[in-house]
């Protein structure tokens, strides 16, 4: 239960990523969910538990689409990854099922029910995605996708769906609003909420100051 093999196959396929999915964020959200993990669930703790959560953070976007162009390839690959591991078939199991249904865009249409590892890892992905660290990953994002920074002409949209959230035409700043902002309010565990709360504040002052600057309306 080393975490070595993971972790190497997490750098190796997440070395540089323009888009905030780099190997960084993967060690990010890994720190982040241990902490969740032995704060939020002190008395259901188990040392399969703890690996768990440190595997699936590792391993969480690498399956992405955003990170591969071939999803299914990489995903028998993390089972081979798994399957050398020397852990038992439920803790496996629940390390695909984290990383397959843990996603943001996937739970706007479904609510996915994790396992307490997988709502601390849902959680620690989603706070990186807040604060300072989540604003430059935003704008690293959007400048990679070629969207504009903020445009007075395009307004922000209610996400519904899946196809909503990856397909229509956004800018960074309306990002904010159709999603970031939406977090703190969806978040699972006790130290998830207190932080996405902290994080949400920063962001409000940035985006009041980015409105003070460029005269963009706030839409809160
Ligand atoms: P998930 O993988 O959970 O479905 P995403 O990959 O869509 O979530 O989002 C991960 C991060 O990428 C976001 O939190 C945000 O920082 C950035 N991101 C995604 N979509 C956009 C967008 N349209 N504009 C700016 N940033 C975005
Ligand atoms: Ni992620």
């Amino acid at each position: 239960m080393s975490l070595d093999d993971i972790k190497s196959f997490s750098k190796e396929n997440m070395a540089f990523d323009p888009t905030g999915h780099d190997f960084l964020h993967a060690q990010r959200v890994a720190k982040l969910a241990q902490k969740i993990y032995t704060e939020d669930f002190k008395k259901d703790e188990t040392d399969i538990g703890l690996y768990v959560v440190k595997a699936a953070s590792y391993l969480h976007d690498t399956i992405d689409e955003k990170v591969t162009a071939d999803k299914k390839n990489r995903l028998r690959e993390v089972r081979i990854i798994l399957s050398h591991e020397n852990i038992a078939t439920p803790a496996r199991e629940d390390i695909l099922d984290i990383i397959q249904h843990m996603s943001y865009s996937d739970n706007i249409e479904h609510h996915y029910q994790l396992s307490n590892e997988g709502k601390c890892v849902q959680d620690a992905d989603r706070l990186d995605a807040l604060g300072a660290i989540g604003i430059a990953r935003a704008f690293a994002y959007g400048g990679h996708a070629g969207q504009e920074i903020y445009d007075p002409k395009i307004s922000v949209k209610e996400i519904k769906t899946h196809d909503d959230y990856r397909h229509h035409k956004s800018t960074t700043i309306n990002h904010f609003y159709e999603k970031l902002l939406k977090l703190a309010s969806s978040m699972n565990t006790r130290m998830g909420k207190q932080e996405a709360s902290r994080r949400t504040k920063y962001m409000r002052d940035f985006l009041s100051e980015f409105q003070m600057e460029t005269g963009v309306k706030d839409e809160t």
